[in-house]
């Protein structure tokens, strides 16, 4: 077993003879998945005029790390439950017009056996498949069923680039182990042939490892991965009870919300290395990590309003409970308040424009947004 301590040799250049894939362009408006586009803006009210095209199903919210900065470390909001292949299956009729699937929730992908067999349905659909994985299960097997599956992007949770850090946020000595199967990975892919999954290294930005973005760029740069995602942190603002938020999860370790000059010059470093390496680095909103950082000192009144996840995207848990979004269960523990519906219970259909869906959209678009929203564009990126 690695211990923590251990230190790792980068070197700055990709592997010999390695060629990035022509794949991803800078960051920009057009880098948002075109799911994301589909609704005019300016049309949204508290009904969806479609259907989502983008769907996130929750396969398992099974873990094996204890992440302080996840819910699922400190609370079980769900009866435990891996998705079963029928359910996937009754999940998906229910979504025709999917074109993008996200198949992470709260817990941890690789628990899902059937994961080869989901992904491999989807593709047949036509639809673009992504998960994010803390990647300690990604042995070779699982390389080989994944990328032999079609699956087209594999982001892989790294928080650090050192193995001190990784355990002090990821709650396990694993950084190696981890960093050992993405570089394994990336060299099946090469031996496969295969072009896809486009893998990517992705870090929840916080204090303690924005220092290390630059050295996650190198690290991707050697193990031959394109892009790395660093994204801030979300944290409870808002608590249901008095208690205090559970390990990691509040504004002390957060990225600053006003702008801080040495997390912009960090960054700005990040992406020159990027540029020099071949390595894209993106945040959310399809914007750079510094202008994502950028942008929280120009928010105008209600930021929060430029979301357009409940008119585009559908969220289902692996008990077929309907959330707004990918954010909300991190940015309050008041769980009850993000399920709109069950779709084991009632036709999605019905859920999507009733008044739970309704009234969040309603309080979106106002000065009084629904709590987790309120944070959004404010405190982390949206
Ligand atoms: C909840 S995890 C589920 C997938 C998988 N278990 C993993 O860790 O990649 C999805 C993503 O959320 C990130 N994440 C964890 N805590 C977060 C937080 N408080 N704010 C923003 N992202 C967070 C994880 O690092 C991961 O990339
Ligand atoms: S972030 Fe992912 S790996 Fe970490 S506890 Fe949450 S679900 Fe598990
Ligand atoms: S919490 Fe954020 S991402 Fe989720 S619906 Fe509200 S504004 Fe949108």
């Amino acid at each position: 077993m690695c211990s923590v301590s251990e230190p790792i040799t980068l070197v700055d250049r990709p592997p010999e003879g390695f060629r990035f894939p022509s794949g991803p362009d800078e960051p920009g408006p057009n880098y948002l998945p075109a799911e994301y586009r589909a609704v005019d803006p300016a049309t949204r009210g508290p009904t969806a005029a479609v259907k989502p095209r983008c769907v996130f199903i929750e396969v398992t919210n099974h873990c094996n790390l204890l992440c302080e900065t996840c819910p699922r470390t400190f609370t079980t909001y769900e009866t435990p439950m891996t998705l079963s292949w029928e359910n996937f299956l009754r999940v998906v009729a229910q979504f025709p017009d999917m074109t993008r699937a996200v198949l992470h929730g709260i817990g941890e992908p690789l628990l899902n056996r059937d994961l080869p067999r989901i992904i491999g349905y989807l593709k047949a659909r036509g639809v673009s498949v992504l998960f994010n994985t803390n990647a300690t299960l990604l042995s070779e097997d699982w390389a080989r069923e994944l990328i032999a599956a079609g699956l087209d992007e594999l982001r892989v949770s790294i928080d650090g680039a050192s193995p001190v850090t990784y355990a002090q946020i990821r709650g396990a000595p694993l950084f190696h182990k981890v960093v050992k199967n993405l570089k394994r990975f990336c060299e099946i892919q090469r031996e496969m042939g295969a072009t896809l999954p486009r893998p990517s290294l992705f870090m929840t930005g916080m204090k303690e490892n924005i220092a290390e973005v630059p050295e996650v760029v190198r690290l991707a740069a050697w193990m031959g991965v394109p892009e790395v995602y660093v994204q801030r942190m979300v944290y409870y603002v808002d608590l249901k009870d008095e208690s205090s938020a559970p390990g990691m999860m509040t504004s002390g370790h957060a990225l600053f919300d006003d702008y801080d000059v040495i997390e912009a010059r960090t960054l700005a470093e990040a992406e020159a290395l990027g540029r020099e390496l071949g390595v894209v680095l993106k945040s959310s909103g399809g914007m750079t990590p510094s202008k994502s950082l950028e942008q929280s000192q120009h928010r105008d009144g209600k930021p929060w309003s430029a979301c357009m996840r409940p008119w585009t995207t559908a969220y289902v848990t692996a008990n077929g409970n309907c959330l707004p979004c990918c954010i909300s269960p991190f940015a309050t523990n008041d769980y009850d308040s993000l399920i709109l519906g069950n779709l084991f219970e009632r036709p999605f259909d019905e859920l999507w424009n009733e008044p739970r869906y309704q009234a969040w959209r309603e309080a979106l678009l106002s000065d009084a947004p629904p709590k987790p929203c309120a944070g959004c564009g404010v405190h982390w990126s949206l």
